[in-house]
């Protein structure tokens, strides 16, 4: 580690001169406090990204595997993208009106992920926040369910872990307003008996789920768990909110669609707009029946739903020009033997290192974790957390030419990333791994 930060800072100078100047006027020396979390002792500055690629400030070129965390999860600045943005600029950025794009993205989505009625949000936390307040108004109850080692964005009720049977504040949660237990209930993911007993006093309005955990790294859902979550919500009058703002990289219609869940809302967000601000939330008819009075109501911009820049016209014409030019089949198609690829040479590494350590791929997502065995939970993947491996897998790749995610080993194909690009990350993986061995 001593020897990858000495490089670090002998090969990034002018990133270094740039964040000493940066902590005089921005919080942490970076405008947004996650930029801190990047390996090394200071984030590299980007000079420009493209497609697959970065270029920073002090003139390295860098395979992107983080893709901005899933923002730019389908390449940098797609041509069609830039188009689009173009074409819309000069006719108006927001208005607090509709334009037409907004109906071809509504229809769009509902075709794609079966729920008739959206709306449009500047992020996926609005996404999951607006959910949760239809959920609550329709339902007449409180409460949430989430599961432990979820993340939701910035979202209140969702910033918790499971201490001995309860929701406590998570970790790091700055200002936390209320004691989690008075708004959330948390259990572990994959465990049908936890949930009928959450679920059984009926107090419940929703539970706000990603099909597919993966802010702790990958856990899959197993077998006839999604069959037992919808019957169990459904006999509890609880709603299923479904957040797809990761699990996209299943296919164009995300999770929902590839395995064919039922929800009553699905979330979106990140790379939904290719980046430019934008995300969405969908109902189903009967929620729509339940709350159409209130958003047609004279008050409806007291409601706690929406903001002044959501739907605006540039947001909109970028979703459709992604939904319709990025997110599309032909790309996963491009994508999926890319990413399978990618777990293979990671899975090589580890079967002839006979390291402890597992791959799993989720769509487009891969992740490889320092256990010999997949966690079924967020608390089994909490414990088996290595972060100083973790840090230096980062750093490691970064000073040959890789951004992997900072937050955990996961790694995002984009339609622009190449069978080489692939490749370039398990030669660096398997001389990490020679090193450590
Ligand atoms: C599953 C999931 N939902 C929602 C969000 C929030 O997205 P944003 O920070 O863009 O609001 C995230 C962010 O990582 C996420 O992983």
């Amino acid at each position: 580690m001593e020897r990858e930060k000495k490089r670090f800072i002998q090969e990034h100078p002018k990133s270094k001169a740039l964040f000493e100047r940066a902590k005089s006027s921005l919080l942490a020396g970076v405008p947004m406090n996650w930029m801190v979390r990047w390996a090394g002792p200071y984030p590299i500055f980007v000079e420009s990204a493209k497609e697959a690629h970065v270029a920073d400030v002090d003139g390295h070129h860098y395979l992107d595997l983080c893709l901005g965390d899933t923002g730019a999860m389908f390449g940098h600045s797609p041509k069609a993208i830039v188009d689009a943005v173009a074409r819309q600029m000069p006719h108006g950025i927001t208005m607090m009106l509709p334009t037409e794009d907004s109906i071809w993205v509504g229809e769009e989505l509902a075709r794609r992920f079966g729920l008739p009625y959206w709306q449009v949000t500047m992020t996926a936390t609005d996404a999951n926040r607006f959910s949760i307040r239809l959920a609550r108004e329709v339902t007449n109850r409180k409460k949430i369910l989430v599961f432990n080692g979820c993340y939701h964005g910035t979202v209140d009720e969702t910033l918790v872990s499971l201490s001995e049977g309860i929701a406590v504040p998570r970790e790091g949660n700055i200002g936390p307003p209320v004691n989690p237990a008075m708004t959330t209930k948390v259990i572990e993911f994959n465990d049908p008996d936890a949930l009928k007993a959450a679920l059984a006093p009926k107090d419940v309005a929703c539970v706000l789920c990603e099909p597919a955990m993966t802010n702790r790294g990958i856990i899959l859902p197993e077998p006839g768990y999604h069959d037992r979550l919808r019957e169990l919500t459904q006999h509890s009058g609880t709603l299923l909110i479904i957040d797809e703002t990761h699990t996209i990289s299943c296919g164009t219609g995300g999770y929902t669609a590839t395995y064919g869940l039922k929800p009553d809302m699905v979330t979106l967000g990140k790379p939904i707009g290719s980046g430019i601000p934008a995300a969405a939330y969908g109902i189903s008819q009967d929620v729509a029946d339940k709350i159409s009075a209130k958003i047609n109501a004279d008050t409806t911009d007291e409601s706690g739903l929406g903001g002044t820049l959501s739907g605006n016209a540039l947001a909109v014409a970028a979703m459709k020009a992604t939904l319709k030019h990025v997110i599309t089949e032909e790309n996963f198609q491009k994508m999926i033997p890319l990413a399978e690829r990618f777990a293979q040479g990671v899975d090589t590494i580890i079967k002839n290192k006979q390291l402890p350590w597992h791959v799993v791929r989720l769509g487009v997502r891969i992740e490889y974790r320092f256990t010999p065995t997949q966690p079924k939970n967020g608390g089994e993947a909490e414990s088996a957390k290595d972060p100083e491996l973790d840090r230096l897998m980062h750093l490691y790749a970064l000073n040959r030419g890789i951004l992997l995610t900072p937050f955990h080993n996961m790694a995002l194909i984009s339609p622009y990333t190449t069978a080489e690009d692939v490749d370039l990350h398990t030669k660096i993986l398997s001389e990490l791994a020679e090193e450590l061995t």
